[in-house]
């Protein structure tokens, strides 16, 4: 992949399948992405014909190799987050059927009863100890005016070679247009080098919500695009 011959477009239906794998590439750890490929092609299919997403998807000449999904609202979130293949029945049969996921699973779960434990005990110390990463609803963070939410994602063979950031800052520049007045976006708390990379890019943790660590950045500061 030569950067002079990589560009950013909207996604089209054509693109769901590649889009499928592609996640599933960029997303090992993650069960959504592991259930049955037709199923997963299906429901990017949906978000790209559904009225409330944006999917932009950067190219070369080898084809897609990076994308970025935006939402306009809550409402465009909750179905992204739990329509076909993302349904949370889905995502647990997956986890109970692969042994790398229910692993995974069993070990988090540990994690989170022995975290929850340490709180407990924090706040038994002392009344002031709070915990420093709280829980957060997208609702919460997102507001009423129809803020905005993105994941990113870039193939292994292309990343650091700035294609996360051109879409990160599409992202942005889409943001503004929508008029919101500030990004959230999920990021698994494993990724430290996702959050690294938004934290470069303004986001600021927000707090806990489920499984994930919501970030979010504020756009009021920012400069308007001319587009
Ligand atoms: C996160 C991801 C989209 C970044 O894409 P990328 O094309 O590799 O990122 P870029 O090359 O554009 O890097 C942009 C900047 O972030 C920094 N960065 C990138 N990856 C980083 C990491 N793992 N840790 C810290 N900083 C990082 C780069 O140094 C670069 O900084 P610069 O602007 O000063 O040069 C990509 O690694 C990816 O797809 N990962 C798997 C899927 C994922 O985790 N998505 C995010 C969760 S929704």
């Amino acid at each position: 992949m030569s950067e002079s011959t990589v560009s950013v477009r909207d996604a089209e239906i054509g693109d769901a399948y590649v889009l499928a794998l592609l996640s599933r590439r960029c997303f090992k750890k993650s069960p959504e992405w592991f259930v049955p490929l037709f199923l997963v092609r299906r429901w990017w299919r949906g978000v790209i014909e559904h009225d409330g997403c944006v999917v932009r998807v950067a190219i070369d000449h080898g084809g897609v190799f990076g994308y970025a999904l935006s939402v306009y609202a809550f409402e465009d979130w909750d179905w992204v987050s739990s329509h076909g293949a993302h349904a949370r029945w889905m995502k647990g049969a997956v986890t109970l059927l692969r042994p790398s996921f229910l692993k995974s699973y069993i070990a988090k779960r540990k994690k989170a009863k022995a975290q929850s434990r340490t709180n407990q005990k924090k706040r038994a110390d002392s009344e002031t100890v709070s915990d420093p990463v709280g829980r957060v609803s997208v609702r919460e963070i997102l507001g009423d005016r129809g803020v905005y939410w993105a994941i990113v994602a870039v193939s292994p063979e292309a990343q650091g070679r700035g294609v996360g950031k051109a879409l990160l800052e599409g992202v942005t520049i889409f943001g503004q247009n929508a008029k919101a007045d500030r990004i959230c976006l999920h990021v698994d708390p494993r990724n430290k080098g996702a959050q690294g990379l938004y934290a470069k890019y303004g986001y600021a943790l927000a707090g806990r919500d489920g499984n994930s660590l919501l970030m979010v950045k504020t756009l009021s500061d920012e400069p308007k695009p001319g587009l």
